[in-house]
């Protein structure tokens, strides 16, 4: 990792809005039917329960239905999840990167956003060769150097899996299509490899199972965590009975709206993610907010999870002034108390 350079680059900040403008000439060309055809049969196989032996995405339709319908969620979920990282670990820069199971690089893109700075040098690693040139020639046009020169490999995850050294590793929405060995496969791997890793996953009660799964074993190979986690400690939420999520606002464009139907200008996509560092030089965590923060009329009411006391409820009321303030604008995900200067 290198501090932040902070220089100029003159090209401009990246953002859900410069993925959708890169995303909307993707269906040019594929009729309407085709692609919710594809779509749908996309739908089909993310519900018809993985791990598969083969890639989902096996042709062109296949990946642009996946970059039109996942791909801009995707994206603003690891992208919340690294601000988090860029939050609490500001002096750390990544000079390099690699996306496992990056498919058509939604966590590339994540990455080049909340590190605007640029200069690091990202790798995607996929089995799927469509989602790979796909992912490739959306990055093509990119206000980003390090997208437009970022390196597109073929790599199957399992028992030969090679990451190479990086100072971040990315797995956003992978573990859910693996076997038990392919998960553990790619998170020790992620482990030897990266000085960072970040994992992100549906913010469901299945999600999160593999974000514990994932976390305990990065815990185990030395790795402190970071975000969303006050501590390195065992997860306060007692299993079975809730699961730990955040939830990222994705604006959706008319080729989104056209892809999943419906009118709603946003929808939001509900994450579960763990960030964790190699190096012991993490500094001390203040509290996070892991619910929708609930205001009513002269309070706050928020939930934490701590760091030392696990899980806590604590009302904001007018009293505390400042804090108060504070509280109204604070967020579900934020830290707490926010930080000086925020
Ligand atoms: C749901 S997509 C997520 C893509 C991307 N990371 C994102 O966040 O949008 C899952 C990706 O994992 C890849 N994948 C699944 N199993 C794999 C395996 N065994 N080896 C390599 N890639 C795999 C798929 O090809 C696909 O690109």
């Amino acid at each position: 990792m290198h501090a932040p350079a902070h220089q100029p680059t003159g090209e401009a900040r990246l953002t859900g809005e410069t993925l959708r403008t890169a995303l909307a000439g993707l269906l040019d060309g594929l009729p309407p039917r085709q692609a919710a055809q594809a779509v749908e049969r996309l739908i089909a196989n993310y519900r018809g329960r993985t791990p598969t032996h083969t890639p989902i995405l096996r042709d062109r339709s296949d990946v642009v239905a996946y970059a039109a319908y996942r791909m801009p969620a995707t994206f603003e979920a690891v992208r919340s999840a690294l601000e988090a990282f860029r939050d609490r670990m500001p002096e750390c820069t990544p000079a390099s990167h690699v996306d496992v199971g990056g498919g058509t690089g939604a966590a590339t893109w994540a990455v080049a956003a909340a590190w605007p700075e640029d200069g690091h040098r990202t790798t995607v690693l996929d089995w799927a060769e469509p989602a790979l040139s796909l992912g490739a020639e959306i990055a093509r046009e990119a206000p980003s150097e390090a997208l437009r020169t970022a390196e597109w490999r073929r790599q199957t995850i399992g028992d030969k899996l090679v990451i190479p050294e990086a100072d971040l590793v990315t797995v956003s929405y992978v573990l859910g299509e693996l076997t038990e060995d392919g998960r553990r496969a790619v998170t020790d791997e992620a482990a030897r490899a990266g000085r960072a890793v970040v994992v992100v996953e549906p913010g469901t009660p299945d999600g999160y199972l593999r974000i514990i799964e994932a976390r305990d074993r990065l815990i185990a190979a030395g790795f402190r965590v970071v975000a969303p986690c006050p501590h390195s400690a065992a997860c306060p939420i007692e299993a079975g009975t809730d699961w730990c999520h955040f939830s990222a606002r994705v604006s959706r464009s008319s080729l989104h709206r056209q892809v999943k139907g419906g009118s709603l200008a946003y929808e939001d996509e509900k994450f579960s993610y763990v960030a964790a560092v190699r190096d012991a030089g993490v500094p001390e965590a203040p509290s996070r907010i892991v619910r929708r923060p609930q205001i009513r009329k002269g309070q706050v009411l928020l939930e934490l999870c701590t760091p030392a006391e696990g899980l806590a409820r604590e009302t904001v009321t007018k009293r505390h002034g400042s804090l108060y303030r504070a509280a109204r604008d604070a967020d579900w995900g934020d830290e707490w108390p926010p930080p000086e200067g925020a």
